[in-house]
């Protein structure tokens, strides 16, 4: 082993920091063996059956659930005009996008124009960045609908200060107010989504954040993490896999091919959970109670099957991402969008893990173990 210079006794950790604690948090934590996930100490399962995201919001930020008074206030912030609008550059900026640009790409590129128009942009005190993650939060429905709206050649909707963020973003996706059923099912992703320790988007936010660096640059990092597919952009792929498989008839053969293949199953797996991930369930609830209403129990009946035998024959159990695509796609909403809604939600937990970084910092710096050469030379050019 190189002398690395600082540490000769490299502690060597598993690959990818698994089981790596890095710092404490007070946010969120998970049981990966009994498969359980809390928010700021609250089961997941009782915000689900409770809560709104909004509320949700409220805690991760907060650290506590909000008075009457203080969710009032909250919520009216959430909901204003002045907050979830885009100012009209960002319209214009938006509009010269090639049309088959991904709505991920809008987001990640988005958020970090929406830092620009934003007042406080460069100012990391609390107050501050408190207020502008209520702005980033309110925006980035905005924005993903927006595009939506702009790729498909029509005006974007305005938002309505009326609605939920969630029956905002559906409404200004289609135009069309969304059914109780849809907008409830929105909002109950969205808490499910909203935080989950230090997965790897989150982390990125939080080693942004480390270096003193703005909430908005902290956002960005976590939306590129995010968009991969080994974490928030499986959601995409497990509809793509669903919509190769079309017919429940053909489920069960075109998995046990994919197991036989030993090809990545995506919406399976985890690195902390080591039983079913406890947000699969509502989300699988959910998108039966969204396939029972549309007539179409197609793509539940396929994830079924595959999650049947995926769970019998490796052991592997289905994470967020198995069934949330097929609620989504039972209210319209194109494969390619999921991955910025979770990001929708998600933005909730990087803005409170930007704050618990900035309130108690230091820099995030780990080391490499050296093994490459360490006594190269330099050959000119001439030599080569
Ligand atoms: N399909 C097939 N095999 C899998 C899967 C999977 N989805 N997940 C784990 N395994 C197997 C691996 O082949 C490996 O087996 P081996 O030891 O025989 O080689 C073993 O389980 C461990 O897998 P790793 O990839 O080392 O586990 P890791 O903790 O690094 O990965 C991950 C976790 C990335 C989530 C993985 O399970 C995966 O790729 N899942 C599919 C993508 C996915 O659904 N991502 C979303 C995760 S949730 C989220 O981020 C929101």
């Amino acid at each position: 082993m190189a002398d690395t210079g600082a540490n000769t006794q490299v502690n060597l950790i598993k690959a990818g920091l698994e089981d790596a604690v890095v710092s404490t948090s007070e946010i969120c934590f998970i049981d990966g063996h009994k498969g359980r996930l809390l928010y700021r100490g609250i089961d997941v399962d009782d915000l689900v059956a409770h809560s709104t995201f909004e509320e949700v919001i409220y805690l991760l930020w907060h650290g506590h659930l909000p008075t009457r008074k203080e969710l009032d206030a909250h919520v009216k912030a959430l909901s204003a005009t002045a907050n979830r609008r885009l100012a009209p550059k960002i319209i214009s900026i938006l509009r010269l996008f090639p049309k088959k640009t991904t709505p991920m790409e809008i987001l990640r590129t988005g958020v970090s124009a929406l830092s620009a128009f934003d007042p406080e942009a460069g100012d990391n005190s609390r107050e501050a960045t408190l207020r502008k993650s209520l702005r980033l939060t309110a925006q980035m429905p905005t924005l993903v609908a927006a595009w939506e709206r702009i790729r498909r050649g029509k005006p974007p909707v305005a938002p309505n200060p009326k609605l939920t963020l969630a029956g905002n973003f559906l409404y200004m996706l289609s135009g069309k107010k969304p059914t109780p059923l849809a907008t409830r099912t929105f909002d109950v992703a969205l808490i499910l989504h909203a935080d989950h320790e230090f997965n790897a988007s989150t982390f990125a936010a939080r080693v942004t954040a480390a270096t003193l660096s703005d909430l908005h640059s902290g956002v960005v990092s976590g939306i590129g993490a995010l968009k991969g597919p080994l974490h928030g952009g499986a959601n995409e792929q497990v509809m793509l896999m669903v919509e190769k498989i079309k017919d429940p008839a053909r489920a069960e053969g075109w998995i046990k091919k994919a197991i036989a293949d030993k090809v990545r199953l995506m919406g399976f797996g985890h690195r902390v959970y080591r039983v079913e991930d406890p947000r699969a369930k509502h989300l699988r609830r959910l998108a039966t109670e969204l396939g029972e209403q549309i007539h179409n129990m197609s793509y539940v009946e396929i994830l079924n099957t595959i999650a049947q035998v995926v769970t019998a024959e490796k052991h592997i159990y289905p994470n967020v991402d198995l069934f949330s695509g097929a609620a989504y796609a039972a209210m319209g909403i194109a494969t390619d969008q999921f991955t910025p809604i979770f990001a929708m939600s998600r933005v909730a937990g990087w803005a409170a893990h930007v704050l618990e970084q900035h309130g108690n910092n230091r820099l995030i710096r780990p080391r490499s173990e050296y093994t490459g050469a360490t006594d190269a030379r330099y050959v000119p050019i001439s030599e080569r």
